[in-house]
């Protein structure tokens, strides 16, 4: 009781539930982005990899449930850090004289959060609250076909790709990977696997707006 407490209530216990939750985030992103990049080798391809997923059965709600309250945790620790470290500065002329050495990332994290929730939202509602007794290429290239919705999830993208780039170094800190000569090294590191995530869903929804036959068309 005393450590959960302790937990929620410390500034560096609240970090620390960031890390933990937002390692998570990356695995499933990383996974899903893995799984997805299936499409470019066409729809059977894309088909037989969902198929193996949805064969996992009883464990399909528990990591769902899972990740629901891994998503919670990440958004709410994400605002309380946000208007603490809002509150911690001096003020707001001084924050932006001192904010020099911040990223656009890490600026913007806040806002680039609430894009993705809205994202996640329109995206569940998209392809998994549909009627799934039709192939999941065909549901997948007819939405983001749509040049509206195509179009918002490359907005969208644009904003994941921001939140990770910092989201992902910001990680490798929390977990200890941190030192000056290597610092650089790892920086980097983080934003290539952030561009390579995010590369990955603007292809897909760009070769779906843009080329007929992804997808088997
Ligand atoms: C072009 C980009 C993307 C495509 C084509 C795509 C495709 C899919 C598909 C087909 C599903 C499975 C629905 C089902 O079978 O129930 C799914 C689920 C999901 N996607 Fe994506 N996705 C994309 C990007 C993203 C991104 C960027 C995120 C996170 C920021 C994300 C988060 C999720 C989540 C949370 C689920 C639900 C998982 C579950 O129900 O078990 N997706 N996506």
């Amino acid at each position: 009781m005393a450590l959960r407490n302790r937990l929620l209530t410390s500034s560096i216990g609240r970090k620390g539930i960031m890390a933990v939750s937002g390692l998570l985030l990356s695995l499933f992103l990383l996974v899903h982005a893995a799984g997805n990049s299936t499409t470019f080798f066409g729809a059977e391809a894309f088909n037989s990899y969902a198929a193996h997923l949805h064969a996992l059965n009883w464990l399909i709600p528990v990591f769902e449930m899972g990740l629901i309250a891994i998503f919670l945790l990440h958004i709410f620790f994400g605002i309380m850090l946000t208007l603490e470290n809002y509150q911690a500065r001096p003020s707001r002329y001084l924050a932006a004289r001192s904010s020099g050495g911040r990223t656009p990332g890490s600026r913007t994290m806040i806002f680039t959060g609430m894009l993705i929730l809205v994202f996640l939202a329109v995206h569940l509602k998209n392809f998994h609250f549909t009627d799934h007794s039709r192939r999941i290429s065909v549901i997948v290239r007819e939405i983001l076909a749509q040049p509206l919705i195509g179009g918002f999830y490359l907005l969208a993208m644009a904003g994941l790709g921001l939140h990770i780039s910092h989201g992902f170094w910001s990680l490798l800190q929390s977990l200890g990977l941190n030192h000056p000569k290597y610092n650089i090294f790892l920086y980097r590191a983080a934003l290539t696997a952030a561009l390579m995530v995010t590369m990955i869903f603007v292809l897909i929804a760009g070769l779906s707006m843009m080329w007929p036959e992804f997808l088997g068309g």
